[in-house]
């Protein structure tokens, strides 16, 4: 038990709406840490206690109910944000207010805010990596599909610029859809590609729509051994919406899986199955929910206080044995040193991993470096998944 005031925590993921899947198991992330938190004492003798409202997956919503959380419920830290729309609808008011974001999801990079801790890959730790791996095993003819906001418009120009590097690339097509589009939606586009025969599809397309996007893929009879999608945002929680069969044999790149062989990894999911039951979906921005909000209660712990300027000198530099493994928030850029991996989806809703990085990255948000990151450990690449 805990004896002081209790801390509270502004938490925004959404429940509801086009990205609620992913979202929901964010929560679930962030939730399994507070209570882990608590059970050993809270932070300081103090319980950590979830203010949570549900953005339902609208950047504006985002950004009313953070001045809501700073303003009316006096909260310094919050969770939350998918898309890099809501993102982007929460910087000017953490900015504002001068409190901290934690997002813990993948963006096209290209930004850096004094108010934000970065948990999520940038482009230089998943970007780079698929682009080397797709090229590589299938050739470089790419056709490109996304959602219709920014994250996948950069995703999709850093892609181009990535494949652009072999001398017979190709972009053979560039499609964005509304957030809510349907199979029928992919249909024109699917009869395109049929035509133009690319080596393979890079798919930027987030939330339920994804499930839609690889249905028509299969219902154009496409084959994954020969042409398959490639994403960065196609998880565990989608593939649990298409279905196994339609998801089994494309591509993700990600620095979590589930299927991560690691003592964090195998205890942490058997605590997340015991409080939240066997139906959950842990993905990558599950872990990365899941471990920024143990990084701020490490931090808040040397601090003594949530506000941003205490908080910020101990969570700068601080580490945390992730169930990806042990991850580090950069000093200099607020992102963090995440571990590269590949993963082909298999038979049983799950990623074999075909590639993984011997060690973590460092974060290179504005892709200064280009860095191809170090690929040495290659894992049943290639084989049956
Ligand atoms: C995203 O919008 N950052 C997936």
């Amino acid at each position: 038990m805990t004896q002081k005031e209790p801390l509270r925590i502004g938490i925004l993921y959404s429940e509801t709406g086009a990205t609620s899947t992913i979202g929901r198991s964010q929560l679930q992330g962030a939730l399994l840490a507070i209570e882990e938190i608590n059970e050993v004492g809270g932070v300081l003798d103090r319980e950590l206690v979830a203010v949570q409202y549900d953005p339902a997956s609208t950047p504006s919503r985002y950004a009313e109910l953070a001045e809501q959380l700073i303003v009316r419920d006096r909260i310094n830290v919050i969770f939350g944000c998918y898309m890099s729309s809501s993102r982007k609808a929460v910087i000017p008011v953490v900015e504002k207010w001068n409190k901290l974001l934690f997002y813990p999801t993948l963006y096209e990079g290209f930004e850096f805010s004094g108010n934000v801790i970065y948990t999520g890959a940038a482009p230089n730790q998943n970007s780079v990596q698929l682009a080397d791996f797709m090229t590589s095993n299938f050739g470089s003819r790419v056709y490109l599909i996304g959602s219709d906001y920014i994250y996948p418009y950069e995703s999709n120009r850093i892609m181009r610029e990535l494949v652009m590097q072999h001398a017979d690339s190709e972009i053979l097509g560039e499609h964005y859809l509304p957030i809510d589009a349907s199979e029928g939606d992919y249909r024109a586009i699917m009869e395109d590609i049929r035509a133009k025969e690319p080596d393979f599809i890079f798919s930027t397309i987030v939330g339920d729509s994804t499930a839609s996007l690889y249905r028509a893929y299969a219902d154009a009879g496409f084959n994954p051994k020969t042409m398959p999608i490639a994403s960065l945002t196609t998880s565990e929680a989608e593939i649990a919406q298409m279905g196994h069969d339609v998801a089994q044999g494309h591509f993700t790149a990600a620095p979590y899986f589930q299927s991560i062989d690691s003592a964090e990894n195998h205890n942490c999911l058997a605590r997340l199955r015991k409080r939240f039951g066997d139906h959950c979906r842990p993905n990558l921005c599950w872990e990365a929910a899941y471990f920024q909000t143990h990084l701020f209660a490490n931090a808040f712990r040397l601090a003594g206080s949530d506000n941003i300027s205490e908080l910020l000198p101990h969570l700068l530099g601080s580490e945390f044995e992730a169930p990806q493994g042990r991850v580090r928030v950069d000093p200099n850029n607020h992102h963090t040193w995440l571990y590269p991996r590949v993963g082909r989806a298999n038979a049983q809703g799950g990623f074999s991993i075909v590639r993984q990085a011997t060690r973590a990255v460092s974060p290179d948000p504005y892709l200064v470096t280009h860095s191809l990151g170090d690929w040495t450990a290659k894992l049943d690449t290639m084989e049956e998944a």
